[in-house]
C-alpha cells in the first residue's frame, strides 16, 4: 500500500503545477483553484497511504476542524479583507512547517539518547549518531532553517495582517539603531542554529526554544519598517517564504511531496513579488528598506485648481454620444462594492452599441488580481478585461473613460514628473482619451499619498460620489435616454 503513495504524490504534483498554470489567467483561474484543491486531496491521501507514525485519533479531528475553519473563513471574508486572509494563511503555513521541524527534533532527540546509550554500553564498538550533524548534515542545516523561516513567516505575516487592517505596528528601535540590532540578531540566529545542530538532550530543547523566539523576533523586525502600501508585496514575499519553509521541512522529515510543493510555492511567490515590484517600478530591496507608503500624505496632495465637477446625469449624456467607453476600476470600486452595478452599466451601454472594455492595472486595488476577482464576481466577460500593455495605446481613440475609485494607477505624474515618488511606474494613460470622468468621493489622495494632476486636466470631469451610488444613478439615467 505504502509504495502506491508515490503515484499519488506524482499525480498531486501534476495537479499543483496545472493549478498554478491555470491561476495565471483570468479565464482559467477558477479551475486552477479546483486543480490545486484536487492536488491537495491526493497529497493527503498519499500521506495517509504511507501511514508513517500516523495517529488517526488526532489526525481526523484535525482534518475536520481545519476543513471547517478554512471553509468558514473563505466563504465569510469580505472581498476587501482578502489580503488579510492571505497573510493569515501564509502565517499559519509557516508556523506549521516550524512546528513539524520542532516535533521532528523531539523524535531525533529520543534516537540520539538511545544512540548515546548503545555507544556507551558497547564501549566504543558502535558509533551511532548522537546529534544532527552526525546523523545527516542536510538535516542539521534544514531543521534550523525550517524553524527560522517558518516562525519568521508567522510573525511577519501577523504584522502584515495588522498593517493591512489599518493598525500600524512599529519597530521597537529607531531607524539609526536598526542595522546594528539586525546584525546582532542574525549573528545570534547563526550561533544558536550551530548549537542546535551539535546538541542533544535538554540543551537541544533549550536551543530550539531560543531559536523559535529569535526567529519570531526576526519576522517582526523584517516587516515592521515596511509601509502599509507595500504590504501586498510583503504578503507575496511571505507566501514565497512559507513555501521555502515547507520545502525545508520536507528535507527534515524526508517527504518528497513537501519538497516539491514547497518549491512550487516558493518560486511562484517570488515571481509574483517581482511582477508587483516591476508594476510599481521599484526594486525588492527598496520595498524591504521600508519607509514608503506609511500613510504619509504629501503637503500639496489636496491643492487643486481647475477642477470641473459633473453629475451622473451629465455623464449619461456623454455616453449617449459615445461609441467607445473604457472603465478603469481601482481600490475605491472594491470599497464601494460597485462591481455588479458597474457590469450592469456596461451591459446597458452595449445594448446601445457602445464598445465597452475594462482597463486592468496590475497593482490596482490592494492585492494581485484584485480587480479581476471583483469583476469576475460580477460576471463581467473575461474578453472585456484588458491588461495595461494591451489597452494603453487605445485610450487616445476612446470617447469616454470612467475612472472608478482609482487614483495612483492613473496618475500622469508617474510619466510627467521625474521627481514624483511614483516616477517611472507604468500607469494607464487615461488622460489621452477625449473625456475622462473620475468617480471618487473627494480630492483625497490614493495609497501613495500624492497629488494627481489628472484631476486638473482640461478633459477631466469629476463626480464626487461613492462609486456604487454614482454608477447606479448612471444606470438609471442611461435607461431613461
Ligand atoms: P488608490 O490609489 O489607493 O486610490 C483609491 C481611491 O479610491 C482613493 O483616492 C479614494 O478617493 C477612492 N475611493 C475610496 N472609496 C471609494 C468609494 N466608496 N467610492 C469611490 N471612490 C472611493 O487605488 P488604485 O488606483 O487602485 O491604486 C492602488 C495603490 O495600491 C497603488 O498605489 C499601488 O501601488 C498600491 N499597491 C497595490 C498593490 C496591489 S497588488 N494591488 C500592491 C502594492 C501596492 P476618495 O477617498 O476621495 O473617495
Amino acid at each position: 500500500m505504502a509504495s502506491y503513495a508515490i503515484y499519488l504524490y506524482i499525480a498531486s504534483t501534476i495537479f499543483f503545477i496545472l493549478g498554478i498554470k491555470r491561476l495565471s489567467k483570468v479565464r482559467t483561474a477558477r479551475s486552477g483553484n479546483t486543480y490545486a484543491s484536487i492536488g491537495m486531496l491526493l497529497a493527503i491521501l498519499g500521506v495517509l497511504m504511507q501511514g508513517n507514525h500516523l495517529e488517526l485519533e488526532w489526525l481526523i479531528p484535525a482534518l475536520v476542524i481545519g476543513a471547517a475553519l478554512g471553509h468558514q473563513l473563505a466563504t465569510r471574508v469580505a472581498m476587501t479583507a482578502m489580503p488579510e486572509l492571505v497573510a493569515a494563511f501564509n502565517g499559519v503555513g509557516g508556523a506549521a512547517s516550524a512546528f513539524v521541524a520542532a516535533a521532528e527534533l523531539f523524535s531525533l532527540k529520543a534516537r540520539f539518547a538511545r544512540g548515546a546509550e548503545l555507544n556507551e554500553s558497547l564501549g566504543g564498538n558502535a558509533s551511532l549518531p548522537v546529534n544532527m550533524v552526525e546523523l545527516a548534515p542536510i538535516i542539521a542545516i534544514t531543521l534550523p532553517i525550517t524553524v527560522l523561516i517558518g516562525m519568521a513567516t508567522l510573525t511577519g505575516s501577523g504584522v502584515a495582517y495588522f498593517k493591512l487592517s489599518g493598525t500600524n505596528v512599529k519597530h521597537p528601535f529607531g531607524a539609526s539603531a536598526r542595522p546594528a540590532v539586525h546584525g546582532l540578531l542574525i549573528l545570534a540566529i547563526v550561533a544558536i542554529s550551530a548549537w542546535l545542530a551539535y546538541s542533544a538532550g535538554a540543551s537541544a530543547t533549550i536551543a530550539l526554544l531560543v531559536l523559535l523566539a529569535l526567529s519570531a523576533v526576526a519576522g517582526h523586525f523584517l516587516v515592521t519598517p515596511i509601509g502599509g502600501a507595500d504590504m501586498p508585496v510583503v504578503v507575496a514575499l511571505l507566501n514565497s517564504l512559507s513555501g521555502v519553509a515547507a520545502a525545508a521541512s520536507g528535507f527534515v522529515i524526508g517527504n518528497q511531496l513537501l519538497i516539491v510543493a514547497g518549491a512550487l510555492v516558493g518560486a511562484s511567490g517570488l515571481i509574483l513579488t517581482q511582477i508587483m515590484c516591476k508594476a510599481m517600478n521599484r526594486s525588492l530591496g527598496n520595498v524591504l528598506k521600508g519607509g514608503v507608503g506609511d500613510g504619509e500624505v504629501a503637503e500639496d496632495a489636496r491643492e487643486y485648481s481647475n477642477i470641473k465637477e459633473t453629475s451622473p446625469e451629465e455623464v449619461a449624456m456623454l455616453f449617449d454620444g459615445a461609441t467607445s467607453v473604457i472603465f478603469v476600476p481601482g481600490y475605491g470600486l472594491a470599497v464601494a462594492q460597485a462591481q455588479h452595478v458597474c457590469a450592469e452599466l456596461a451591459s446597458e451601454l452595449e445594448k446601445r452599441d457602445v464598445d465597452v472594455r475594462y482597463a486592468i492595472h496590475p497593482v490596482a486595488g490592494r492585492m494581485p488580481g484584485h480587480m479581476n476577482v471583483l469583476l469576475a464576481e460580477a460576471d463581467a466577460p473575461y474578453e472585456k478585461l484588458w491588461e495595461l500593455e494591451r489597452i494603453n495605446g487605445d485610450f487616445q481613440n476612446t470617447d469616454v473613460v470612467v475612472v472608478l475609485g482609482a487614483n495612483d494607477v492613473v496618475n500622469p505624474a508617474a510619466r510627467e514628473d521625474a521627481n514624483s515618488p511614483i516616477a517611472g511606474m507604468p500607469i494607464l494613460d487615461v488622460d489621452f482619451a477625449a473625456t475622462v470622468v473620475v468617480v471618487k468621493r473627494s480630492l483625497s489622495p490614493g495609497y501613495a499619498g500624492i497629488k494627481n494632476p489628472l484631476f486638473e486636466k482640461d478633459n477631466t470631469l469629476m463626480v464626487f460620489m461613492d462609486a456604487k451610488q454614482a454608477l447606479q444613478e448612471m444606470v438609471d439615467e442611461v435607461k431613461d435616454l
